[in-house]
């Protein structure tokens, strides 16, 4: 089953600056992920405004159906931030139920986490 990796486009890191360059970095992280996810076929990514989490810019969510969804962030636009949440998903994706198992998490999602939403119709 495939899981949608949802990226914040419209974050900003509290050190974002639009004169300097008006590229958000929810676009740059997106971008990033969009590149690691390629031939990945566990994984879709899609962009989506603001997931209410702006405090915590950069933010993502992993989601599946009939599996446990997870809120992430406080990701920089990174390569190793994209690829970690890559291979998250990929994890995620492998998984029966979306738990993947704490010693497989990749490091770069080692304190990201900031909710997990269980199955509307599951235990
Ligand atoms: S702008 Fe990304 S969560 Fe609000």
């Amino acid at each position: 089953m495939t899981t949608t990796i949802t990226v914040c486009e419209t974050c900003k890191c509290a050190d974002w600056d639009a004169e300097k360059d008006p590229q958000t970095d929810g676009e740059k992280l997106a971008e990033l992920i969009e590149k690691a996810a390629q031939g990945s076929p566990d994984v879709t990514v899609r962009r989506h405004a603001c997931l209410m989490g702006c405090d915590f810019a950069c933010n993502i969510a992993i989601q599946a159906d009939e599996k446990l969804n997870y809120v992430l962030g406080k990701f920089e636009p990174t390569a190793d931030d994209a690829d970690g949440i890559v291979a998250y998903a990929t994890l995620h994706a492998n998984s029966e139920k979306g738990q993947v198992p704490y010693r497989e998490w990749p490091q770069a999602i080692k304190g990201h986490f900031r909710a997990r939403l269980p199955v509307l119709d599951g235990e």
